[in-house]
């Protein structure tokens, strides 16, 4: 048998009544009636442009063929031109998380360290260890640092084989993001330590200000872009990576999906960007209104609380300490009411049994069934 890689201890593990992961995943995925706040989609776009495009996309049979290798000139453009980046260079990926494994291989060497934060993606860390010999993981779910990695916190934990700093912003579980003084203080560090800054947008559109660091450290930065979050694109699996035209170069040399990314998929992200401006506001507002009807859940229970809000995210954590309740416990019990949420042990190894993860961007109906059944899933599970 060949032996298993030193990541493959991090593979999923099943949840109770499933054999597999895979197997829970396909049971949640297949329940029509499930209230969908596990996975930080969005479920709020009516029908509308994006699906007109792909619609339309599929009636040509223009999936017949392949697309080119890159991704089509009309998305790159507009993608830079949404972020205002017009002077880098893009390559259209199958979603964020293919940038974030494409960037992870090309820069890092075995010798090299990468700095990321716990709470965090794990994914993320789960790349950079396949590389790099060590991920710092960072722990920051403290209100000492606004439950998220500050400039002090990198500096004190890099050193001369630092060469990824992890900037997920906002940040998956919590919802913290980073103010323009600190985005710069990022910049300078990696511009002084000739060192990247890999800043993961996916949740960028959700904040209420948002400042990219390849603004201020252009040749330092790799910007992941991600269709699936304010776009309700998950499913069709899209995204980019966004960095000066030297660091496309090299990952273009080690490309995976060298036969381009799904033609269904970029019709509907250039749709989805042409007709942004036309459905944004009602997105954002209705996640904001949303979290308000959490929060105002959360504040009825004695011990809980919501580290960060508002949340510049479309997800939050709910901590649960003081409660005594246990994440994953409320997970199964909210899962029976058909409400599928995160316990922290998701995105976090240090603090996972702290919180509860939810997102919200699902319609306010279904978020009102949470604040009711979350409010009386804690003062069952305390009576046990
Ligand atoms: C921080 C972060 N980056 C990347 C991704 C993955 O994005 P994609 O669906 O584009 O692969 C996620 C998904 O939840 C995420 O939370």
């Amino acid at each position: 048998m060949i032996p298993p890689k030193k990541y493959a201890k991090e593979a999923r593990i099943a949840p109770k009544g499933f054999n597999t992961a895979n197997e829970f995943f396909e049971s949640v995925f297949k329940d029509k009636n499930m209230i969908w706040m596990g996975q930080n989609t969005n479920h709020l776009h009516k029908d509308n442009f994006i699906m007109d495009a792909m619609a339309n996309c599929v009636e040509s049979k223009e999936y017949c063929k392949y697309p080119p290798p890159e991704g089509f000139e009309e998305l790159k453009d507009l993608v830079l031109k949404d972020l205002d980046l017009e002077n880098m260079d893009i390559l259209i990926t199958a979603g964020g998380t293919e940038s974030l494994y494409l960037c992870m291989n090309d820069i890092l060497e075995s010798h090299n360290n990468v700095i990321t934060s716990d709470p965090g993606y794990l994914i993320i860390d789960n790349f950079a260890s396949r590389f790099a010999s060590e991920v710092i993981s960072v722990p920051i779910y403290s209100s000492d640092n606004d439950y998220k990695l500050t400039p002090e916190l990198v500096e004190e934990n890099m050193d001369e084989n630092t060469k990824v700093i992890v900037l997920i912003d906002p940040l998956n579980p919590l919802g913290s993001s980073y103010t323009e003084e600190e985005i710069k203080k990022f910049a300078k560090i990696a511009i002084e330590n000739d060192i990247y800054l890999l800043h993961d947008i996916t949740y960028r559109d959700f904040a209420r200000e948002h400042f990219l660091a390849a603004k201020y450290a252009p040749n330092h930065s790799i910007t992941i872009f991600s269709f699936s979050k304010i776009f309700g694109m998950a499913g069709l699996r899209i995204g980019s990576i966004i960095a000066n035209p030297e660091i496309i170069a090299s990952v273009r040399t080690i490309l995976i999906n060298d036969l381009g990314t799904n033609v269904i998929a970029q019709a509907g992200a250039i749709a989805a960007l042409h007709s942004k401006n036309k459905w944004i506001e009602y997105i954002t507002t209705t996640t904001r209104n949303n979290q308000k009807i959490i929060k105002e859940a959360v504040d009825k229970i004695d011990g809980a609380f919501i580290p960060v809000y508002p949340s510049d995210g479309n997800m939050l954590a709910i901590d649960l300490k003081g409660t005594g309740v246990d994440p994953v416990e409320i997970a199964e019990y909210l899962l029976d009411k058909n409400i599928f949420t995160r316990q922290g042990t998701y995105t976090s190894k240090l603090f996972g049994d702290n919180y509860l993860r939810v997102s919200f961007s699902i319609p306010e109906e279904q978020v009102k069934i949470f604040a009711k059944e979350f409010v009386k899933a804690v003062e069952t599970l305390q009576k046990h």
